[in-house]
């Protein structure tokens, strides 16, 4: 079976990517996944808040010592002693390259304009073979329009793509009132791909404290419906890479997202969930169900399903929402 795919310009033996999380880090589970059959793997985003935070603390740090302590100054490890964040990350990136045969792609989440374009630099430098761009952007401001917040995701974009030279993604949120002229948007300006959709994690409210506490809950295949939907209605507009991420948990969720039209699939919670080792179970099992279909390769799968090509494509968007509504029966017991 011909699984490869093409993948930001990288040529992938697989559809399967593990998408950043604590299990892209340490050399031991990356090792691990790239056994289990992983195609390539994205690290855990670097922060720019990150950086910032520690550069300010080490300044603090060093401003205080210095008041009226000279004579101990000279006890004092020098600023370079101490292993920085972006140090700690372009080094974990390096060895991974070196380590590893399948892509490395390095994540940023970055705050101000400058801090994007330095730290995707210093990346490229490290050996990343792509970049994907975490644009984790909460629009919480009420006089911000919602053109001006897509400009933000543009003018990241434009911004790195001026000091780099290797295939940079888009991780997307789903939030946004019109994703297709955006996407096309940011492939006019440069983009390799889109990955479609970042999970914001949701606040929760604690009723014994009565304190907003954040959440993180792993996902279920549930998620990947919407993925599915919008990839499938991008597809034929769309020449660049489109990347599901969110909700790929097992073949059934990885065959239907490249049915629609994803050129690959990123797994997080499943990881995290079975292990590394689950990534060889969900290909093998793939391959099982092409064979019985009898389709040849994942080029043949791919979009096959997408809005363009479905034999009908309404069910993507409105047109059956009235025969759902109809459907819907009573659990037993309720309302006899
Ligand atoms: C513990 C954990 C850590 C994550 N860290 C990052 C990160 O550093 N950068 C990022 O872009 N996404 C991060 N994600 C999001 C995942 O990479 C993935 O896009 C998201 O969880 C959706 O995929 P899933 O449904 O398979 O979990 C993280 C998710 C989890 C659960």
């Amino acid at each position: 079976m011909e699984l490869s795919t093409d993948y930001l310009g990288l040529k992938l033996k697989n559809p399967i990517v593990a998408s950043s999380s604590p299990l892209t880090w340490e050399l031991d589970s990356v090792l691990a996944l790239q056994d289990s059959g992983a195609a390539a793997i994205i690290m855990p985003s670097m922060f720019e808040e990150q950086i910032k935070q520690e550069q300010e603390q080490m300044e603090r740090f060093i401003h205080q010592q210095s008041l009226g302590h000279s004579e101990v100054e000279s006890y004092h490890p020098g600023l370079m002693d101490y292993e920085e964040y972006l140090d700690k990350y372009t080094r974990r990136l390096h060895l991974l390259k070196t380590e590893l045969d399948i892509p490395v792609i390095a994540s940023l989440n970055g705050i101000t304009d400058g801090g994007w374009v330095e730290y995707a630099n210093e990346l490229q430098q490290a050996g990343a073979d792509a970049l994907e761009l975490n644009v984790y952007y909460i629009a919480s401001n009420p006089e911000e329009s919602s053109s001006s917040v897509e400009q933000r995701y543009i003018d990241v974009l434009t911004a790195v793509l001026k000091q780099t030279q290797i295939p940079v993604c888009i991780k997307l949120s789903s939030q946004f009132s019109s994703i297709i002229p955006l996407v096309k948007k940011l492939q006019q300006n440069g983009a390799s791909g889109v990955s479609l959709f970042n999970r914001f994690f949701q606040p929760d409210i604690d009723l014994d404290t009565l304190n907003v506490v954040p959440s993180l809950k792993l996902s279920d295949s549930s998620s990947a419906l919407l993925r599915i939907r919008w990839v499938a209605m991008l597809r034929q507009h769309i020449a660049m890479s489109l990347v599901i991420t969110g909700g790929m948990h097992n073949a059934q969720d990885v065959l239907k997202g490249l049915l629609a039209g994803a050129d690959v699939t990123c797994m997080c919670s499943a990881l995290l969930e079975n292990g590394p080792e689950h990534i060889s179970q969900t290909l093998q099992q793939m391959i099982q169900w092409m064979e019985e279909k009898e389709y040849r390769s994942v080029e043949q799968l791919k979009g096959s399903l997408s809005y363009a090509k479905a034999i009908n494509p309404s069910a993507f968007e409105r047109a059956n929402y009235l025969e759902i509504l109809d459907s819907y029966s009573y659990a037993a017991g309720v309302m006899v």
